[in-house]
Formats: C-alpha cells, structure tokens, sequence
C-alpha cells in the first residue's frame, strides 16, 4: 500500500521535472500590449517564487538589466518606435535555471491614406461590362489586424482580411470585380480600412473611409414599351407618336424621314402610315415602329341609326303638313 503510494509520487515528479518548468513563476501584467506607434508602454513582470535570485526585462528598448532581490520589474518605454520589439522578462532561479516569459507586443498604425479607384480604366463606366475597383491603403500596421470593407453606399458589398504576419508596415491594394448595371448610375463606392485590435485595443476600433467614388454608368436606350405601336385616327384629329427612351447619356431621337431630334412627334393627320423612331446615344440604338391608321367608318350599326331617325323625321314632317293643311282649309295657299 505504501509502496504504491510512493510509486505515485515518483511518477508525478517525474511529470513535472526536467530541464523547463511546466507553469512559469513569471506573471505579466498587463498579459499582452497593444500600443499606438510612438506611444508610450509599461508592463509589469513579477514573480512569487522565493527561490530566486533576482529578475530584469531584457529588450532592444526600456530593458532593466538584472535587479537583485526584487519580486516585480517594470519594463517602460517613452516613445515606442520599434516594430520587431519582443521584451523578455526572466528570473534566475537558486539552482541555476532562468525561467523567462516573452511579453506580446501589438504595434499598430493607421493607415496614411485610404484611396479608391476603377483600376487601369479611364473614360466612362458602360453597363454590363466588368471593372475592376482597388482600394489603396498606405502604410497601415499590422496587416492581420487588418480588415477592408467595401460598400455601394450604405450597402456592403465584401470584406477583405490578411493573415500575413507581418509587424511593419505594409501598403495593400485589395480588388473587387464589379458589372455594374443602369440601376448603379449615381451610386457612391467606397472602403474602408478597419483595425480591430482585439479588447486591449482603441475602443471602437479605428476606422479609415475612403472618399467616395461616383458611379455614372452609361446603357444603351430602352424603351419601356419596346414593342411596336398601331395607333387609330380619325380624319381632322391630331395624335402624337411617343417614342422616349431612358438611356445614359440621355439617347438622340430620329425619325424615319423627317430629321425631328425630339421623342415626341405628330405626324400630319392626313397622312396614315408606318413611322420608324430611332433613339441612340454612344453605347446602343434602338427602333420603333409606329403604325398610323385612318380611324374606320361607323359600323352598321350606327348607320341604321342614322337612316332610321332620318325617316322618321320625315314621317313627322308628312304629319305635320297634311295635318296643317287640313285645318287651313282648302283654299289656302299651303
Ligand atoms: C506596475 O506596478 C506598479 C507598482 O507596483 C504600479 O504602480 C503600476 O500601475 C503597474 N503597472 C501596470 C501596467 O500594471
Ligand atoms: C518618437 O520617436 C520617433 C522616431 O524615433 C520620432 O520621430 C518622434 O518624434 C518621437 N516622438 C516623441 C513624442 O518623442
Ligand atoms: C506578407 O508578409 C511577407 C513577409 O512576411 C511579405 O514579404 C509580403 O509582402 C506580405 N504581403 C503583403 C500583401 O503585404
Ligand atoms: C412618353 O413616354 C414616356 C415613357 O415611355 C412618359 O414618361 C412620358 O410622359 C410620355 N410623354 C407623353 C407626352 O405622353
């Protein structure tokens, strides 16, 4: 029963033995940092173990050296510049071993500029066509704290993250293929460059918006009735022929004969027949023909209505006479 006792105990210590100690007697304090570039830092290294001889922090700036006999060490920095810093704390331990402990340093910077563009494309945005928009972000650090955004207006459209290591700064132009559409005329693109740092850093998250990038897009002419038109028309009357389209830029009209540069046309009325409008602007055209017909007569209709008062109009008339007559007498001149 002993013996197994003992057996146990061995076991545990030659789990927790060895060359490195499985829980470090160095606390940080604050565990990890996330300063701004050029700000100021401290952290604080403390250990309670009792069994040692002293500690210090050991880095390119704010390192201590060895202080004796002391249970924390302050490791500070006036003006933090260096990006690849790593300040280490140690102790020296009574039987020779030094335990230390790598405090994480996050060096962050905003981005100098955050720009967007429609990349290698000059001239105008025509619909249908795919574009490329780049969004040029300067100078920005760390590039996985790094999170891009892009919107059409208030609406997101994609993020972009990094998982490159990196600490110094970067310059990154991330892409975003777009085929923009008529309904894109007049929309705003931007992005944004957003640095989340986690909860030990700046609260809200710093955020870099591009200007916004104005959108005209151009589109051929349409019609919203595209399909030809038969009109009715009486003789004397005027009638008007409508052949607007919506189109970017704003479509020039043409009509098959006669040069009219407007979408409305009235044709003379004694003149039935077959109108063609043409409407264009620099991306597309498109037709339409109009159909102008002589209104037909009354139907039959009508025309029996028409005979049949006639009648009896003049059976009243007959009426009338031989009754007047009549009671004039018959030597009177009627
Ligand atoms: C470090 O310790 C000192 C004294 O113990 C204290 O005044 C200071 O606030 C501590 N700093 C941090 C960052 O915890
Ligand atoms: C911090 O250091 C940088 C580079 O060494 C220097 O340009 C800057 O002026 C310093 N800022 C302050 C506040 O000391
Ligand atoms: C990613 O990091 C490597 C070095 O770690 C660097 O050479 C490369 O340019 C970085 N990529 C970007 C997009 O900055
Ligand atoms: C012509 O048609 C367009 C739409 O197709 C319409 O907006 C406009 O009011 C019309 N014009 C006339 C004078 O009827």
């Amino acid at each position: 029963m002993v013996k197994g006792l003992e057996f146990l105990t061995l076991g545990v210590l030659v789990f927790t033995g060895g060359p490195t100690h499985a829980s470090s007697p160095l606390v940080l304090n604050p565990p990890r940092v996330v300063v701004r570039y050029g700000d100021s830092v401290s952290a604080n290294c403390s250990t309670s173990s009792t069994d040692h001889e002293g500690m210090g922090w050991e880095a390119n700036f704010g390192g201590t050296g060895f202080e004796q006999d002391v249970n924390i060490v302050t490791w500070t920095v006036d003006n933090l510049t260096d990006w690849t810093i790593e300040p280490k704390c140690y102790t020296n331990l009574i039987d020779g071993e030094q335990p230390s402990k790598v405090l994480p340093v996050i060096l962050y910077k905003n981005p100098d500029s955050v720009s967007i563009s429609v990349l290698s494309h000059s001239g105008p945005i025509v619909e249908g066509t795919k574009y490329q928009l780049q969004c040029d972000i300067q100078n920005i650090a760390p590039l996985r704290n790094l999170v891009v955004k892009w919107y059409k207006g208030n609406e997101p459209l994609d993020n972009v993250a990094y998982s490159n290591v990196s600490k110094t700064p970067v310059d990154v132009s991330p892409t975003l293929m777009i085929i923009p559409n008529r309904d894109d005329d007049g929309a705003q693109y931007r992005c944004r460059a957003e640095l989340d740092l986690g909860p030990e850093g700046p609260q809200p998250p710093l955020i870099m918006t591009s200007e916004p990038l104005d959108f005209t897009v151009f589109y051929p002419p349409t019609f919203s009735r595209p399909e030809s038109e038969t009109l009715d028309i009486r003789v004397g009357e005027e009638i008007t022929l409508n052949c607007t389209a919506t189109g970017r830029p704003t479509p020039l009209y043409s009509w098959q004969s006669s040069h009219v540069q407007e979408a409305l046309f009235t044709p003379p009325s004694e003149v039935p027949g077959t109108y063609t409008c043409t409407a264009s602007n620099q991306i597309g055209k498109i037709s339409k023909t109009f159909t102008v017909n002589h209104k037909p007569k009354g139907d039959i209709t009508t025309l029996w209505a028409i005979l049949g008062s006639g009648l009896v109009l003049a059976l009243l008339l007959v009426i009338a006479y031989v009754f007047v007559k009549h009671r004039a007498g018959p030597n009177s001149i009627i």
